[in-house]
C-alpha cells in the first residue's frame, strides 16, 4: 500500500478538495464536503477485468438482440425495466429505511429463481438469519438463493467467483467495503469503489446485479450523484406507510423508459403488485361526501384516478392552519388566494385542510381545479355529484387551463364508470369524436363556471 493522505468530498456530487470549505466548488451546495482518507497506491484497482479483450466494431454490425431480457413475473417491474430485467445491466434501488427494499428484492429472488436462476444475496446489513426468517414469512425456500452474510468486498468477490450467480443482489452498497481503501463503509470514495467493482463484475462476468441504496433526508441516493451515472438503471422505491402503497418509479434507465411506476401493496405476505390502481384508490370513498372530487393523474405512462378531500373549518385562533398530504403546500395557498380574490370565497378565517387520499403524492398541476373544487364543496358543506371528474391547471386569473395527455386521463374515467368531466374549452379540439359518445365533456374557460355548475 503506497502512502496515505487526506482529501475532502463532497457527499454530493463526489468532487474532491484539498482543504475544508463551507460549500462545495463544484455543485455550491453547503456543508457537504467530509473528510476522506486516500492512499495512493499503485497497484491494480480493479479486480474484476473483463473477461477478454474487445477491439471497436462498426455499429450497424452490432447485434442488438443479443440483449437478453429476463422477464421478472412482477408485470408492472417487467414495464418500468422496458420489457424485463437486462441481463448483465447494474441497478441502483434507493429508498428510505423501511420501505420495503429487502423484501421487494428477496420476492424478486425468489421469482427469478423460480426461473431457474442462482442468486447470491449478500445481506450485509442484517444476519443471514434475519434474512431467512423474512423469507420464511413470504413463503420463499428455493435451493438457488444463496445468502451471504458480509461486508468484505474481497471475500464477496471470492464467493462470486466461486458460484458464479446469475443475479447479484447487494443489501446494502453503504454496508460494503475495501480493505485497501482506508475511509469508513457508506464513505463516497467506498460507495464510488465498490459500485465500480459492480459494474466491472456485471459487464465482465454477465451478472445481473441489484445494489440497493440508502436515501439521505433530502431524498436522493446516498453518496455521490457519479453513483447514478455509474448504473445502466435507477429505481427509487417510495410510498407512504401508512398505507401500504409503495411505488417504484424508474429515475434512469439505460434500457427502457423514465419515469414510469410500477405500484405495490405491502401485504402480510409481502408486496403484491397492484394492477388496477384506480379501483384500489377509489375503493374506500363514500359517495356524495362533502369535500371529495375525483381527479385523473398521470403517473408514468398511465392514468390513475384519485380522490382529493378537503375539509374547511372556522379557525379557533387569531391564525388559520393550512394543511396538505400529497401535494405542495405553496400550491395549495396560492390556490387558495385565487379562491378567495378571484371567487370572494372568505376563506382568511378558515382552517383548510386538504390531502391526497390512499397516500399519493401528486405534483402535476393538472389537479388544481380538483383542489378548488374539494374546497369550495366542503367550504359550502354541498357534496359534488360523484359521477363528475374535473381535469385542469388553474391560472393566477382563475382562468382553467389545458393540461397534457387529456385523453388518457378521460379513458380511465370512462373505464371507471364516469360520466361528466369539465376541463378547459381548448382542449376541447384536440380530442377525438368517439370520447365524446362515452361520457359528456364540458368545456370551460374560467374556475366560477365549474363551481356554478356543481355548487349552484
Ligand atoms: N409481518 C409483517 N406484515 C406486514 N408487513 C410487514 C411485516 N413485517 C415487515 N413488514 C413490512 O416490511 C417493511 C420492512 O421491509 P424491509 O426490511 O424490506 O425494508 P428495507 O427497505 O429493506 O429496510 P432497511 O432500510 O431497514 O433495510 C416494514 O416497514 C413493514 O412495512
Ligand atoms: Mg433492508
Ligand atoms: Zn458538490
Amino acid at each position: 500500500m503506497g502512502k496515505v493522505k487526506s482529501k475532502w468530498v463532497c457527499e454530493d456530487c463526489g468532487q474532491s478538495h484539498f482543504k475544508w470549505a463551507g460549500s462545495c466548488s463544484r455543485c455550491a451546495k453547503w456543508n457537504t464536503l467530509h473528510e476522506e482518507v486516500e492512499s495512493v497506491a499503485k497497484d491494480i484497482r480493479f479486480e474484476a477485468k473483463p473477461l477478454k479483450a474487445t477491439k471497436p466494431v462498426r455499429i450497424k454490425d452490432i447485434d442488438v438482440n443479443s440483449i437478453t431480457r429476463i422477464k421478472t413475473g412482477f408485470e408492472g417491474l417487467d414495464h418500468i425495466m422496458g420489457g424485463g430485467l437486462v441481463s448483465g445491466s447494474l441497478n441502483l434501488i434507493g429508498g428510505e429505511p423501511g420501505i420495503g427494499k429487502s423484501t421487494l428484492m428477496l420476492q424478486l429472488a425468489s421469482l427469478l429463481a423460480r426461473q431457474g436462476l442462482c442468486i447470491l444475496y449478500v445481506c450485509g446489513e442484517e444476519s443471514a438469519e434475519q434474512t431467512s426468517l423474512r423469507a420464511k414469512r413470504l413463503g420463499i425456500e428455493d435451493d438457488r438463493i444463496l445468502l451471504y452474510s458480509e461486508t468484505l468486498f474481497s471475500n464477496i468477490k471470492l464467493q462470486i467467483d466461486q458460484i458464479k450467480p446469475d443475479i447479484l443482489i447487494i443489501d446494502s452498497v453503504q454496508i460494503v467495503y475495501k480493505q485497501d481503501i482506508p475511509s469508513s463503509p457508506g464513505s463516497v470514495t467506498q460507495v464510488r469503489e465498490i459500485t465500480m467493482e459492480c459494474m466491472h463484475l456485471s459487464k465482465g462476468h454477465n451478472i445481473t446485479t441489484f445494489l440497493i441504496g440508502h436515501v439521505t433526508k433530502s431524498g436522493e441516493i446516498a453518496g455521490p450523484r457519479v453513483l447514478e451515472h455509474m448504473v445502466d438503471a435507477v429505481y427509487e422505491f417510495e410510498g407512504d406507510r401508512q398505507h401500504g402503497y409503495r411505488l417504484v418509479r424508474s429515475q434512469k434507465n439505460r434500457f427502457g423508459p423514465t419515469e414510469e411506476v410500477a405500484i405495490f401493496q405491502m401485504k402480510q405476505q409481502g408486496l403484491q403488485e397492484v394492477l388496477n390502481p384506480s379501483e384500489n384508490f377509489l375503493q374506500e370513498r363514500s359517495l356524495g361526501s362533502v369535500g371529495s372530487v375525483i381527479i385523473p393523474t398521470i403517473e408514468g405512462s398511465r392514468a390513475i384516478l384519485v380522490e382529493v378531500q378537503s375539509l374547511v373549518a372556522k379557525s379557533s385562533y387569531a391564525t388559520s392552519t393550512r394543511r396538505s398530504t400529497g401535494l405542495d403546500p405553496k400550491r395549495l395557498t396560492l390556490l387558495l388566494a385565487v379562491l378567495e380574490k378571484k371567487m370572494g370565497y372568505q376563506l382568511h378565517q378558515s382552517d383548510v385542510f386538504v390531502s391526497i387520499a390512499g397516500g399519493m403524492k401528486i405534483t402535476e398541476p393538472a389537479i388544481d381545479l380538483g383542489i378548488i373544487l374539494s374546497i369550495a364543496s366542503s367550504f359550502c358543506s354541498k357534496a359534488i355529484d360523484p359521477n363528475v371528474i374535473v381535469i385542469g391547471e388553474v391560472g393566477l386569473g382563475g382562468e382553467v387551463r389545458s393540461v397534457p395527455r387529456i385523453e388518457s386521463r378521460l379513458k380511465e374515467a370512462i373505464h371507471m364508470g364516469f360520466t361528466r368531466c369539465f376541463l378547459s374549452k381548448k382542449a376541447l379540439k384536440s380530442l377525438p369524436k368517439k370520447l365524446f359518445e362515452k361520457i359528456q365533456i364540458i368545456g370551460v374557460n374560467v374556475v366560477e363556471e365549474v363551481l356554478y355548475a356543481l355548487l349552484k
